[in-house]
């Protein structure tokens, strides 16, 4: 790999030069913990009459989500793949700074989970609504049914390309939060610090992603090829679990947030999403030629991410 990550690292990157972001309850009164049209189910009409507590309550507990799904999957997912390439513990040939990259990343991440967790906490004391229990296993599973489905055998690249796939997608709050006036300052402060660094993670595992492809046998590209859609579905796809929990812990009743569930999440909705967020990656696979292998396309196509 040529390209040079954030040649500033040591004085630019978030852990090294931002503050520790605290929340100003008086700046950040009149204000959201989080954009609400970025949340489907508080414009569903069955929530219409639920009050404002309520309403107050579901949009922290989304918020709580986005923020704890952040910390599991920086530590259990991307820096388990960013160990695996410092360590030198894939087949690819890289150079002593490439690898010493990876622990820059590593550290990036590091410091986007406490902070993330920080933030919940400040966030959680200051409104006084409790953070339900988050569990980030079923992603887990997800991803890891994916890799024995399409990379049999191969757990470690599959452990790769998980994080391929998500250091590569480009979701709609990370470019959105930090703009968004109507947003807690914290919030937005603590999202802008993490698309900075991301803007270099993105580069860097574009760079990665094309090594590692111009590197497999041709049947490898092949199994490669049809795991990489899916696991953009499984880094994208919202776990709806949690917004049923938050539903019911905002009083809604259980047959009304199924119905309330159905209704903002159907399959063509969530395709949709997935293929906007997952646009960039599904453009990087395109770009080494991986739709170009039939079985690959084929696979895209059934997610809804590409035409046949
Ligand atoms: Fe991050
Ligand atoms: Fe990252």
């Amino acid at each position: 790999m040529t390209a040079p990550f954030a040649p500033d690292w040591y004085r630019s990157a978030g852990v090294r030069s931002r503050p520790r972001r605290m929340l100003d309850e008086d700046l950040d009164a009149g204000l959201h913990v989080f954009p609400e049209h970025l949340v489907p189910h508080l414009r569903h009409e069955a929530l219409a009459g639920i009050g404002e507590t309520a309403r107050r309550t579901l949009l922290a507990q989304h918020f709580y989500q986005y923020m704890l799904f952040t910390t599991h999957l920086e530590t259990k997912v991307v820096n388990r793949g960013a160990a695996m390439i410092a360590h030198g513990e894939t087949d690819l040939d890289l150079d002593h700074r490439d690898r010493q990259d990876a622990f820059k990343i590593y550290c990036d991440e590091g410091y986007h989970a406490l902070f993330s967790m920080d933030v919940v906490r400040q966030v959680e004391k200051s409104l006084a609504v409790p953070v339900l229990p988050y569990d980030f296993a079923p992603r887990e599973a997800r991803l890891a049914e994916t890799g024995q489905r399409f990379l049999p055998g191969r757990e470690r690249l599959a452990q790769l390309l998980q994080v391929v796939a998500f250091e590569t997608v480009v979701t709609r709050y990370l470019a959105q939060i930090p703009r968004d006036e109507g947003v807690f300052r914290v919030v937005r402060a603590v999202v802008g610090d993490h698309v900075d660094d991301e803007v270099h993670h993105h580069a860097y595992f574009v760079h990665f992603f094309k090594e590692l492809w111009a590197g497999l046998d041709p049947r490898l590209r092949v199994e490669v090829a049809c795991a990489m859609p899916h696991l953009v579905d499984d880094c994208l796809r919202p776990d709806l679990a949690p917004v049923r929990q938050a539903l019911l812990a905002a009083g809604v009743d259980a047959a009304t947030a199924d119905a309330v569930l159905d209704d903002c999440y159907r399959e063509e909705s969530l395709a949709a999403a997935v293929r906007d967020g997952g646009r960039h990656t599904l453009r990087l696979c395109e770009s080494v030629g991986a739709f170009d292998i039939p079985e690959a396309r084929e696979q895209a196509y059934l997610l809804g991410l590409l035409d046949r």
